[in-house]
């Protein structure tokens, strides 16, 4: 006998049944059948076709183990931009567009001031631990004459932030390497970075196991890329640079005080979309 074919209505019943969002199955179907959530909702009794049910519910299936939706769709959104997303970068946050708008805000700040002595040159910003390329591509279309600098400890990384710069059209300066070590010799108007900053032990961590380990988990409590960056930030940045860096809710005060210790000024925060303190920053005095 005949399997009854499988319907969008039936399909989102099943992704209840197995605890895997609404939002997240309408686009997962919407991407097996090609077709938008308002032609979905529209449908409801559209009976999909045997490649269109395989492929639906296999997404299904990995959205119910913990796969992102990202990793699926193999895109994500970030502040505007539509990027490409492999299981080898991070999965941008909607919470790390809170750091590029407060690279955005200091940016006047951060313009080289020219004059006889200094040429007027092009900002130069550094996205330190840059993954899909989302913070540096974010800044680079809102200031396409900057020049926009993006490194990584990860190839495989670098790729995929390369192959998002290129589609985009938005031209990033690329370095592999550890931290400061990969722009050995430059110094930049203004830093950012998100850099890996979960402890070992978190609870949290199981959740994240589909994302790359590297990307995730620091050493010292979760601080040691965050020292590491800030230690050596002040012989990278020209005086008057900004550096400013997304860490974990109760990291603040450490990062601030990091900050502080490496010769910063006007260390200051910002708040993620739940209120938790999430970045914090600081200027090289003039
Ligand atoms: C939390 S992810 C951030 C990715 C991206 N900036 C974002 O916000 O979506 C941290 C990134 O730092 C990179 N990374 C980890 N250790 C590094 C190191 N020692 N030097 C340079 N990059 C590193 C990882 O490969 C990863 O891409």
């Amino acid at each position: 006998m005949a399997e009854t074919p499988l319907t969008v209505q039936a399909f989102l019943h099943q992704a209840q049944a197995q605890g895997v969002a609404r939002l997240d199955a309408m686009l997962l179907l919407g991407e097996a059948v090609q077709q938008s959530r308002t032609w979905l909702i529209a449908h409801s009794e559209y009976a999909l076709t045997p490649i269109e049910t395989q492929q639906a519910m296999h997404w299904l299936h990995q959205r119910a183990l913990g796969v992102p939706l990202a990793y699926l769709l193999g895109r994500r959104e970030f502040h505007g931009l539509m990027l490409k997303v492999t299981p080898a970068v991070l999965d941008p946050r909607p919470d790390t567009e809170t750091l590029v708008d407060w690279a955005l805000e200091v940016w006047p700040d951060a313009e080289p001031t020219g004059g006889p002595s200094s040429p007027s040159r092009p900002l130069r910003v550094l996205d330190l631990g840059t993954g899909s390329g989302a913070i540096a591509l974010a800044l680079k279309a809102a200031h396409p004459l900057a020049q926009v600098h993006a490194c990584d400890a990860s190839p495989a990384a670098l790729e995929v932030a390369q192959n998002n710069a290129t589609s985009l059209g938005l031209p990033l300066t690329f370095h592999t390497g550890h931290w400061w070590g990969a722009v050995h010799g430059l110094r930049f108007d203004l830093a950012v970075a998100n850099p890996p900053y979960i402890r070992e032990d978190d609870p949290h961590l199981p959740a994240l196991v589909h994302e790359p380990a590297s990307a995730l988990v620091a050493g010292q409590q979760g601080l040691a890329d965050l020292w590491s960056i800030i230690e050596a930030a002040p012989s990278h940045l020209e005086a008057g640079a900004w550096l400013l860096l997304e860490h974990g809710h109760d990291q603040a005060s450490a990062v601030a005080q990091a900050l502080v210790e490496a010769g910063f000024v006007d260390i200051a925060h910002r708040h993620d979309l739940s209120g938790h303190t999430r970045c914090t920053g600081g200027r090289l005095p003039r």
